[in-house]
């Protein structure tokens, strides 16, 4: 299975029980797969390991209590809640649980999921006969019911000598429940297309013309296409980023060129998504030599590019066909214009007059048109972003796939 925990930011919630030992080992896991963890630990849980170790494991501070006057100005509950992708409670004990059944929010562990909207898994670790209790079953049923993962336990021998079920899943299984859950098959069997990042226009050996694109966006729709089952080819501009391993990543400098390897891999995609900031002109001579500097006034001719995303709509048989659109004023006028103008399916438009967001942020909001709808996707890190667009794409292909425009 796919390695989909790459990037993603866990809240890694530790209870009191002998099994916190073992959320040592798990923070490890969960970075080595490419995660970033924050560590949340119960009073109880600082019976059973020391806050250093996990601190160490995870690289960031441990957090214990909702109100923390050094912490509160950096990472508060909200921030976490927000921050988070998936929270796991290994182990959950009885009381977690019993208090999150309820709406308890007494510390910053219970507080972090109530606060919360990412999935929240929970790994029990405790006494077989207080497994069994009624009381505990009741609590989760009720947390199942309402969307809640319990992983495990299992069952054998435990801690305090007893056997039964109650003993808290290896840490494998922890590793491949949380994977679980940022996979999906939205896209099983699709083949996606995806531009990112910015293109690159020589005027001299040494010089171009460009943008600020990072390319985020593009590779985090790469990644979370791949996630939803598609098989995914990124044709990238120049970028410091890495392209996830299951993507087949094809590397190109200048509007052309990304126009050409376009064109080449066109065939048989099922959706093209156009996340490149293409660099709209180029220069209409490339000097062979670095150009000198002079005292008189120097003219650029500047030809324009191709459209790569306009060309692909024009297409006779063309795949479900998705741009992006970057505005400074009227959005939504602006943006359905493009939508009709280049003739796409949708429009994934954001604000980047908006301070803190767009280009170079790690943050950025959405606002998503098509012929017959719209829908925004508040402020969020790319990432998350890119997931929730990639499923609003999968949702509006599929519809298109029943009844074409
Ligand atoms: N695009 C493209 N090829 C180009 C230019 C843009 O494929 N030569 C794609 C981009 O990847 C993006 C969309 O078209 O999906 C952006 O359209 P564009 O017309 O460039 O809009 P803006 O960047 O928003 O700029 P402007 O409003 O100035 O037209």
């Amino acid at each position: 299975m796919i390695n989909a925990l790459r990037q993603k930011r866990i809240v890694l919630g530790i209870s009191g029980g002998v099994a916190a030992y073992k959320g040592a080992e798990l923070t490890r896991r969960i970075r080595e797969r490419g995660a970033r963890v924050r560590v949340v630990m119960t009073r109880a849980a600082y019976q059973f390991i020391g806050p250093l170790t996990l601190q160490a494991l995870s690289g960031q501070p441990v957090r214990t209590d909702l109100f923390d006057v050094n912490a509160e100005a950096g990472m508060g509950h909200i921030e976490l809640a927000r921050w988070a992708d998936a929270v796991i409670i290994a182990p959950a004990s009885a009381d977690v649980m019993g208090k999150l059944a309820h709406g308890l929010a007494d510390d910053l562990l219970t507080t972090v999921c109530l606060a919360t909207s990412a999935p929240l898994l929970i790994a029990p670790a405790m006494n077989q006969q207080m497994w069994l209790a009624a009381a505990t079953q009741a609590n989760v049923a009720l947390l199942r019911q309402r969307g809640v993962e319990i992983l495990g336990p299992a069952s054998g021998e435990q801690a305090c000598g007893e056997v039964g079920p109650g003993r808290m899943l290896e840490v494998d299984r922890l590793i491949e429940g949380l994977n679980a859950r940022f996979v999906n098959d939205a896209l099983a069997g699709l083949k996606v297309l995806v531009t990112a990042g910015p293109t690159r226009e020589a005027i001299d050996p040494v010089r171009y013309l460009s943008n600020r694109s990072s390319g985020k966006m593009g590779y985090a729709i790469a990644r979370a296409s791949a996630e939803a089952g598609a098989a995914v080819t990124l044709i990238s501009g120049p970028s410091n980023l890495t392209a996830p391993e299951t993507v087949r990543c094809i590397a190109v400098t200048t509007a052309r060129e990304m126009a050409e390897a376009v064109s080449r891999e066109l065939d048989g995609t099922n959706i093209f998504i156009a996340a490149a900031a293409v660099t709209d002109y180029r220069s209409a001579t490339v000097g062979e030599q670095k150009l000198k500097r002079g005292d008189e006034p120097l003219t650029l001719t500047l030809v324009p590019n191709p459209d790569i995303l306009a060309t692909v709509a024009a297409q006779a048989r063309r795949p479900f066909t998705v741009g992006f659109a970057a505005e400074t004023e009227q959005l939504a006028v602006n943006a359905r214009a493009k939508l009709e103008k280049k003739g796409v399916d949708m429009i994934a438009a954001n604000d980047v007059s908006l301070p803190a967001q767009g280009f170079e942020s790690d943050d950025n909001n959405l606002s998503v048109f098509w012929p017959q709808g719209e829908r925004i996707l508040p402020c969020a890190p790319k990432e998350k972003l890119a997931r929730q667009l990639v499923a609003l794409i999968a949702e509006r292909y599929h519809a298109h796939a029943r009844h074409p425009a």
